[in-house]
């Protein structure tokens, strides 16, 4: 396997690059696995997704789009309080776990539990032969290759491509889900370009003293706030917070002072009208709002613009924060591979 930077100066910038080849490789590859998990799905009763940091995201983001595409209620659990939840299940339950070292601790305590009950697992993980990738009933590797870096990025978007295609076989529109994955693919190639990375250049030079940066976003774009922000707070140790849009007035609003960045997520889709009205609320109290967005908006003082890709968005909506989080950490003097206090993957309680 190539583990070698092959001319990036680091590996997050490298695996940010990497993640439309990722994507194509399970558009082209994984459909088998995507219509047998569609089919665990269909005859379990509760499905669970469980998941820990990022992978918990993905899991997150997981439950609306099974809700959306398929009209399907599943269950999206961190690893870590999973076992709090484990009354509710019974040999009839499918669990599961997105990892990508398939050694986070938390999550194989959560597969022991499941089995314990006789549950069925599933596992989408990256290192074939991991713990998990033994444990589990029914593995779809995630082939995104090695992910060396700590902040996890293609493993990300590769978890949400295979619960986006499964969540389509799922609503019997597999072309529809297919067709869609590789837009999102056309999408994250324009997020990558130079045109993008100059604006999220001028963002990062702007933020690069931020004490704290705050990301709104509903629907499909809550997680993907949540994410933004993880990968914010874990490269910049800039205090980053996500919030679901409807939040802000329930709190988050009080924060805003003169200058406060905002980073808001408004794909074209039923969110748009209460995200922008958010949007411009947080401008009008002074926050500095940074639109990610296929559209430009009065309440955007910058807008990135990313591509319209339906229910694929937040596969798309993610790079621009995943490189805002790299520039911001090289503009800081960080190093983007190993953030402090943090493990690539926690393996002890
Ligand atoms: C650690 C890493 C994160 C990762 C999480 C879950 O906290 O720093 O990047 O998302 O573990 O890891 P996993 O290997 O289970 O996906």
């Amino acid at each position: 396997a190539d583990t070698s930077l092959g001319g990036y100066p680091h590996y997050l910038i490298k695996e940010i690059h990497e993640q439309p080849r990722v994507l194509a490789r399970i558009a082209r590859e994984r459909l088998d696995g995507a219509r047998q998990l569609a089919d665990l799905i269909r005859h379990s009763y509760g499905t669970f997704l469980v998941g820990c940091g990022t992978a918990g995201y993905a899991a997150l983001c997981g439950s609306y789009l099974f809700s959306r595409i398929a009209r399907r209620h599943v269950n999206a659990v961190i690893a870590s309080e999973f076992k709090y939840q484990e009354h509710f299940l019974t040999d009839r339950s499918l669990v599961i776990a997105l990892t990508q070292s398939g050694e986070t601790i938390d999550v194989i305590e959560a597969v022991h539990a499941a089995k314990r009950r006789g549950a069925t697992v599933a596992a989408l993980v990256n290192v074939t032969g991991s713990t998990v990738a033994r444990l589990a009933d029914f593995t779809i590797p995630l082939s995104a290759g090695p992910e060396q870096s700590v902040l996890s990025t293609k493993a990300y978007t590769a978890k949400l491509a295979i619960l986006l295609l499964t969540a389509h076989i799922l609503n019997g529109s597999e072309h529809v889900g297919l067709d869609t994955l590789w837009r999102a693919i056309e999408g994250m190639e324009m997020a990558l370009a130079p045109a993008t990375l100059d604006r999220i250049r001028a963002v990062a030079d702007r933020l690069v003293d931020a004490q704290h940066c705050y990301v709104i976003g509903r629907g499909l774009s809550y997680p993907t706030a949540l994410e933004a922000a993880l990968k914010i707070k874990e490269v910049t140790y800039i205090h980053a917070e996500g919030f679901a849009g409807g939040e802000l007035k329930h709190g988050v609003i009080a924060l805003i002072e003169d200058g406060s960045p905002c980073l808001v997520f408004s794909p074209l889709d039923e969110t748009r009208a209460d995200i922008l009205s958010g949007a411009m609320e947080v401008r009008s109290r002074g926050g500095w709002v940074i639109g990610i967005s296929p559209e430009p908006d009065e309440a955007f003082h910058v807008h990135i613009p990313v591509a319209d890709v339906g229910d694929a968005s937040p596969l798309v909506s993610i790079v621009p924060a995943q490189l805002l989080a790299y520039e911001l950490a090289v503009r800081r003097g960080l190093d983007p591979d190993k953030p402090r206090n943090l493990a690539k993957s926690v393996t002890v309680k």
